[in-house]
């Protein structure tokens, strides 16, 4: 088995982003800039969005933090999002997800320009995705579609299971490797929580992608023999043996399947660090389109 090192591989897209930009400043012109939404206190979305922040510090790019307090309006946040929109000093935004219960996910998620929209979560660059045309590709299925590149896997003519079917991860994930490219070119099954004979479903996969955000849901007699097995998921689960009092898992048994399968990501280490370096790359695609 190997593993499929996100860690380390994220770390090299960053030095390559880092010096892009570096070449930019060098030539005059102003660095890249991020902007994002924050509407009240998740602690996880706090996490996220300050990860966002300091990834931009490290590669030499701009960035605004926009906070809103739990209570904020529709209407005032889709005002932000116009000024964003309207702002030619900022190249990309997201708006963190999820947003309190009075906002209308999809009214945001639609105001957003779809050239700011460094996410991939609008129906235009949705919509773009399907058609194979130029589009910002969301964080994580893009993350993982650089992970498997740089690894050089390949993945034609390849049965992916992609289990979890968010609009986020599974949906465009499945999309992504059934497309005429490399990787891609796979024959792809979108399987959720409603399919039948899920387990023997995963078990016939040559690559699985499990985003059903169970902890450790996928076992060995999921698993094919030498199967590929990348895991998007992130759960923190109680661990007394630990100094934090938790630990890490993903939405696989490690442990069971590692044994089994030919490439694995870890968790943490795999995908995470992968959806951050690709953010950046977004946002440089922004800036320089
Ligand atoms: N919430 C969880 N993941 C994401 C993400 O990739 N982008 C945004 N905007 N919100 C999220």
């Amino acid at each position: 088995m190997q593993l499929l090192d996100g860690k380390s591989c994220s770390q090299q897209i960053r030095e390559e982003i880092a010096a892009k930009v570096q070449q930019i400043k060098a030539s005059g012109k102003r660095a890249p800039h991020l902007a994002a939404i924050l509407v009240g206190s998740d602690g996880a979305s706090e996490t996220y969005v300050a990860n966002k922040v300091k990834d931009c510090e490290e590669v030499g790019f701009t960035s605004t933090l926009l906070r809103f307090a739990e209570s904020v309006s529709e209407a005032e946040l889709l005002q932000q999002i116009s000024q964003l929109n309207d702002n030619d000093q900022i190249d990309g935004f997201i708006v963190q997800l999820p947003l309190p219960s009075q906002i209308d996910e999809h009214k945001i998620t639609v105001a957003i320009d779809p050239g700011k929209d460094v996410d991939g979560f609008c129906p235009q660059n949705v919509g773009n995705l399907c058609l194979g045309l130029p589009t910002f590709v969301s964080a994580t299925p893009n993350g993982i579609m650089e992970l498997l590149a740089r690894y050089h896997i390949d993945t034609e003519g390849k049965h992916c299971v992609v289990l979890g079917r968010s609009n986020i991860v599974g949906t465009p994930m499945s999309i992504l490797m059934s497309r005429n490219t490399k990787p891609g070119n796979c024959t792809v099954t979108l399987a959720h929580s409603r399919t039948n004979n899920l387990k023997e479903l995963c078990a016939s996969a040559d690559i699985l992608i499990a985003a059903i955000g169970k902890a450790e849901f996928v076992d060995a007699s999921m698993v094919k023999p030498d199967a590929i097995v990348i895991d998007v998921g992130i759960t923190r689960i109680e661990d007394a043996s630990r100094a934090s009092g938790f630990r890490l898992v993903g939405d696989v048994d490690f442990a069971a399947v590692s044994d089994k399968c030919s490439y694995i990501t870890p968790v943490p280490g795999g995908v995470g660090p992968m959806t951050r370096a690709s953010l950046l790359q977004n946002t440089l695609k922004a800036y320089l389109r």
